[in-house]
């Protein structure tokens, strides 16, 4: 699936991320700033902040309650459209998703 990735600043990176890995990993192995990922994808850092775009947020599998509770130590302001990257699973029917990178990740 292509995966778009859009940094603070506008920068656009759309690439192709294998089924299984999460949005986080994605941008991780495409060496795309914006995604810092300390905690390596244990839902326990915050610091995969990205804001999903409004045409996909209703396509994607709900947040669970430790997402949500993360989510909270967020850096940057959130909103109904931010998610963790690392939570998000990759699969086709994400094929063409948008996710923007908040301003700061700490
Ligand atoms: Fe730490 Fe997502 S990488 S919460």
């Amino acid at each position: 699936p292509r995966i778009t990735y859009i940094e603070h600043d506008g920068t656009e990176h759309t690439v192709e991320v294998g089924n299984g890995l999460s949005v986080m990993e994605g941008a991780r192995d495409n060496d795309i700033p914006g995604i810092e990922a300390d905690c390596g994808g244990a839902c326990a850092c915050a610091t995969c902040h990205v804001y999903v775009d409004p045409s996909w947020i209703g396509k994607i599998p709900a947040k669970d309650d430790a997402e949500a509770d993360m989510l909270d130590f967020a850096a940057a302001p959130t909103s109904g459209a931010s998610r963790l990257a690392c939570q998000i699973r990759v699969g086709d029917h994400l094929d063409g998703l948008i996710v923007r990178m908040p301003e700061t990740q700490g």
